[in-house]
C-alpha cells in the first residue's frame, strides 16, 4: 500500500524574515511497506512544533548549523525536520508497533519516515493533551526549566526579567520564577500580551517594548533596585539595556536572540565594563545539553500542571497548509504561547 504524502520545503535559503512565499508544498508517493529488518518506521504526524531556531537552519550559513543534530542546515527542496508527536503506521523497528504514539524528530509533513537512528521515543501522554508533549512537556519546557534553574541559579526573592515573555519559552520562565518566589517582569510586543502576562500568568509587571523609546530607562523604572536575572530570548538592544541594569553577580541566560535572526546587522554589544565590574555572568545554553534533567523537569512540570499552579499557553493552527504562515508569524509576534500545527486528528 502507498499514500500520497504532502510535505513542506524551502524554495531557496532564507536570509532575513521568512515569508509564506519562501516555502513549497510538495507531494510524493510513500510506500507503507518497509524492508524487513531495516529498523525503519513510518509515522503519521499529529502535531508538529514551530520554532524560531528553524530559521537559522534555513540560512545559507549560520553558526548554529555547526552544532549539527537538530540545528543542521536545511537544503532547499529537502524535507524539513521538526519536533512532533505522531502515530506509527508501519514499523520494522522491533521497539515499536503499528498504533504506538511517539514523540521526536519528524518532518513538516503528513507522514515521516524514521530511520533506524531516528531521534524518537515512545510517548506516554500521562493524561495530558498530546499537544502538551510538543511544547510545555517537551523542548520548550525543558529550555525554560534548564535555562532558569541550571543557568540562572535563582534564589527566592530575586528580581527576574524575561523577554519574549508571552512566547513559548518566556511564559514558562516567568511562571517557574513566580513559583520559585521571585519578582518577575516580562516584556512582549502587544497590549494584549502584556495584559495576559499580568492578569493570567501572575507576572508582577509587564510592558510592551514596542511602545518604549529608551529601554535603559524603562528597565530602571521597573527595576529601581536592579535586575538579578535576565532570561534573554531576543538579544540586541534589550540585552544591552538589561546588562546596564544588572546588579552585581547578576546572571544572563542567553537562550535566543530572535531579533538578530532576521537582521544580520543587529548584534548585542553589552557594556563590558559593566560585565567586569558588576561580575555579571552571561551564558549561552542549549536545551539539548540538559537532557539529563528531563525526568526531573517532567515530574515537576506535570505536578504543577495537575495542581493548576502552571498555566499552559498554546497557540495551535490547523492543518499542514498553515505551517508557512505559522512559522513566519513567529517573527511578526503573531503567536501567544507555544506555536503548534495540528496535522491530523488523534
Ligand atoms: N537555547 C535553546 O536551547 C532554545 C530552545 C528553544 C528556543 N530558544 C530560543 O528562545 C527564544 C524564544 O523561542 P520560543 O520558541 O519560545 O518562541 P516564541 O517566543 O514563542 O515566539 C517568538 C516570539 O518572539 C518575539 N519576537 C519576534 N521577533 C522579535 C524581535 N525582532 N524582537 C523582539 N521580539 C521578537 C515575538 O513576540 P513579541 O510579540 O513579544 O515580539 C514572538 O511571538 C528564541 O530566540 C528561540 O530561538 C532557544
Amino acid at each position: 500500500m502507498e499514500v500520497m504524502n504532502k510535505y513542506w520545503t524551502i524554495k531557496t535559503h532564507i536570509e532575513d524574515a521568512p515569508k509564506e512565499a519562501d516555502f513549497d508544498l510538495k507531494t510524493s508517493t510513500l510506500a507503507l511497506s518497509l524492508d524487513p529488518g531495516s529498523k525503519e518506521m513510518i509515522v503519521k504526524n499529529l502535531y508538529v512544533s514551530i520554532d524560531p531556531y528553524q530559521l537559522n537552519r534555513m540560512k545559507s550559513s549560520s553558526s548554529s548549523q555547526k552544532t549539527g543534530g537538530f540545528a543542521m542546515g536545511i537544503t532547499p527542496g529537502q524535507e524539513i525536520e521538526a519536533f512532533g508527536v505522531a502515530r506509527v503506521v508501519a514499523s520494522e523497528n522491533p521497539d515499536y508497533e503499528k498504533g504506538d504514539l511517539v514523540a521526536g524528530l519528524v518532518t513538516w509533513a503528513e507522514y515521516s519516515k524514521i530511520g533506524s537512528q531516528g531521534m524518537i521515543r515512545e510517548l506516554d501522554p500521562m493524561g495530558f493533551p498530546l499537544s502538551y508533549h510538543v511544547g510545555i512537556l517537551a523542548f520548550s519546557g525543558l529550555t525554560a526549566y534548564a535555562g532558569f534553574f541550571e543557568i540562572c541559579k535563582p534564589k527566592r526573592g530575586e528580581k527576574v526579567f524575561v523577554s519574549a515573555a508571552s512566547g513559548s519559552v518566556g511564559n514558562l520562565v516567568g511562571q517557574y520564577a513566580k513559583l520559585h518566589g521571585c519578582y518577575v517582569v516580562g516584556c512582549a510586543g502587544s497590549k494584549r500580551k502584556v495584559q495576559l502576562l499580568k492578569e493570567k500568568l501572575g507576572f508582577d509587571e509587564a510592558f510592551n517594548y514596542r511602545e518604549e523609546t529608551d529601554l535603559n530607562s524603562t528597565l530602571k523604572r521597573y527595576f529601581p533596585d536592579g535586575i538579578d536575572i535576565y532570561f534573554d530570548n531576543v538579544g540586541a538592544e534589550m540585552q544591552e539595556a538589561a546588562v546596564a541594569n544588572m546588579n552585581s553577580f547578576g546572571r544572563v541566560a542567553v537562550c535566543g536572540v530572535i531579533s538578530e535572526y532576521t537582521d544580520s546587522g543587529k548584534k548585542a554589544a553589552p557594556d563590558m565594563l559593566d560585565v567586569i565590574y558588576k561580575r555579571i555572568k552571561i551564558q549561552g545554553f542549549l536545551a539539548g545539553d540538559h537532557i539529563g534533567l528531563f525526568q526531573d523537569f517532567i515530574s515537576t512540570t506535570s505536578d504543577h500542571l495537575r495542581s493548576g499552579e502552571l498555566c499552559p499557553l498554546e497557540d495551535i493552527s490547523d492543518g499542514l497548509d498553515s505551517i508557512p504562515f505559522a512559522f513566519a508569524g513567529l517573527f511578526r509576534g503573531d503567536n501567544i504561547g507555544k506555536k503548534i500545527v495540528k496535522i491530523a486528528e488523534e
